[in-house]
């Protein structure tokens, strides 16, 4: 009982400075009120012990309110809560009940983003494991087969090296797209942006795949656009970009045409890659551009894919600002595009 009042005391002590000033000034009203001094000094004693009694009074309700918040905490702390409206504090308390659950909400959303993000690493590192063991076994399996006597039947030899071979560019392939992705997620991609030539820049591209497109019977198509029109990236990051669409389009191409279409706008020009390929499942069309994501795995890792060229390519537009946009018919084509700005 005397500690309680002692520590209701102690609680309310916050208040003592408004006390004491209202103490003074009740007694100096009742010193000039009253000028008996044998009257006032009985006053003052029932003031003071009126004091002490709302004090302690105060006391105990601070101690009850702050109880109540502390529970609160230890519960969040505790994990009881599932959602923020089971967070309940007494009425007058309500500001505080409207603060402490937007709090416990902000620390649940961020701890279901740090979940959903080691998912997504612990996948990541599955994908990665699994897309590296998918070449080096066939490459182990045939360097086997040439060493238990392939290597001398000649009907074989040079095929079993080929695809050892084939294998090791899918590793290298993958390697590369890899260290991309890496520098992407560090944030370590360094952009450099200027003022290029884009139709020397889209004909030079196309030159390096003349030989492949002939090989697959295959029209690369470009019409160049306005002489000397200028676009602002950067030139090598677009590069790939390209790269990989041109790649993709004759891969997944068996008969007609590749065109690169080039569109100016206003303060745009809008850079189309279309091809005449087997085309993606409206299913799919929103999945491609995920790491690993392929239509037909099979196929992708037969031309050499890693699953990862889109990947980065949406990285490396979206860091441009822009959006890379995909439509496709199924067995008609596909058309990938994205807008630079002039
Ligand atoms: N031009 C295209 N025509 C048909 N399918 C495509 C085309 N481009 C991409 N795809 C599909 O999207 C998938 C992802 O493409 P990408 O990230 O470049 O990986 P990949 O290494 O397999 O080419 C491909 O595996 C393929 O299924
Ligand atoms: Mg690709």
């Amino acid at each position: 009982m005397w500690n309680e009042i002692k520590s209701n005391i102690y609680s309310a002590s916050v208040y003592f400075r408004e006390f004491i000033l209202f103490l003074v000034f009740v007694v100096v009203i009742i010193f000039l009120l009253i000028e008996k001094l044998t009257l006032s000094i009985p006053l003052i004693l029932l003031l003071l012990v009126t004091g002490f009694i709302i004090l302690n009074l105060i006391g105990r309700r601070r101690i009850k309110e702050i109880d109540e918040i502390k529970n609160i905490i230890a519960s969040i702390r505790k994990s009881i809560y599932k959602s923020s409206d089971e967070i309940i504090l007494s009425e007058h308390l309500s500001g505080l009940e409207n603060e402490i659950k937007e709090m416990f909400e902000k620390a649940k959303n961020d701890i279901e983003y740090l979940e959903r993000l080691q998912r997504m690493r612990s996948q990541f590192l599955a994908n990665v494991s699994h897309e590296l063991r998918t070449p080096i076994f066939s490459i182990q399996g045939f360097i086997e087969t040439l060493l238990n006597g392939a290597i001398d039947d000649p009907k074989v030899n040079r095929h079993f090296l080929q695809k050892a071979n084939q294998n090791t560019v899918n590793l290298s392939n993958l390697l590369n797209d890899l260290i991309d992705i890496s520098m992407i997620e560090s944030g370590e991609m360094r952009m450099s942006y200027r003022y290029f030539d884009i139709n020397n820049f889209i004909q030079n591209i196309l030159n390096e795949f003349i030989p492949l497109a002939e090989e697959k019977s295959i029209k690369l198509i470009f019409n160049p656009s306005k002489e000397g029109l200028q676009v602002f990236g950067d030139k090598d990051k677009l590069r790939q970009v390209l790269v990989n669409l041109l790649q993709n389009a004759i891969k997944y191409t068996d008969e007609g045409s590749i065109e690169i279409l080039l569109a100016e706008e206003k303060k745009f020009v809008n850079i189309s890659v279309r091809d005449t390929g087997i085309g993606i499942p409206e299913a799919d069309l929103n999945r491609i551009f995920e790491r690993f994501y392929r239509v037909d795995k099979a196929r992708s890792r037969a031309v050499g894919g890693t699953g990862l060229g889109l990947a980065i390519a949406k990285h490396i537009i979206e860091a441009h600002n822009s959006k890379i946009i995909v439509q496709s018919t199924l067995g008609e084509g596909s058309i990938f595009s994205f807008m630079l700005k002039k």
